[in-house]
């Protein structure tokens, strides 16, 4: 794992989402009602769309362009949709969100056993 702080969590709007860049492409980080945070690559599972643009609403989000709603957990489209997108381990400390790169730098291939991915990028 390796933990780097993203931004304290008021810079990330109440059922909004931040970008943050990797060097694999931009994770969308997402803040939930109850200030959960939840972290997904910014491609929808269906045509690439930027998740990060969705509608939050629980622990799920809408893609802006055709309204897939992909969960924030696992990155996995739900109802009759099937496709997911990498989803990272996230948390908040003290107000301050860190996010885990570990999967999105292709080089810590030791340390995918301890990453939580529910499952793989679609294609
Ligand atoms: S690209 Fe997201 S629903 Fe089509």
């Amino acid at each position: 794992m390796s933990w780097l702080a993203i931004c304290p969590l008021e810079d990330i709007p109440p059922l909004g989402a931040r970008v943050v860049a990797s060097p694999n492409g931009d994770i969308a980080v997402f803040r939930a009602a109850d200030d959960r945070v939840f972290a997904l690559r910014d491609q929808c599972p269906h045509k690439g769309g930027p998740l990060s643009q969705g509608i939050v609403h629980g622990e799920r989000v809408t893609c802006p362009l055709h309204n897939w709603v992909i969960d924030l957990q696992s990155g996995e489209a739900t109802g009759a949709d099937s496709g997911c997108t990498h989803a990272f381990p996230i948390r908040v400390t003290d107000g301050q969100v860190w996010l885990d790169f570990s999967g999105a730098t292709g080089d810590a291939a030791d340390d995918t056993a301890e990453v939580p991915v529910a499952c793989r990028e679609a294609g």
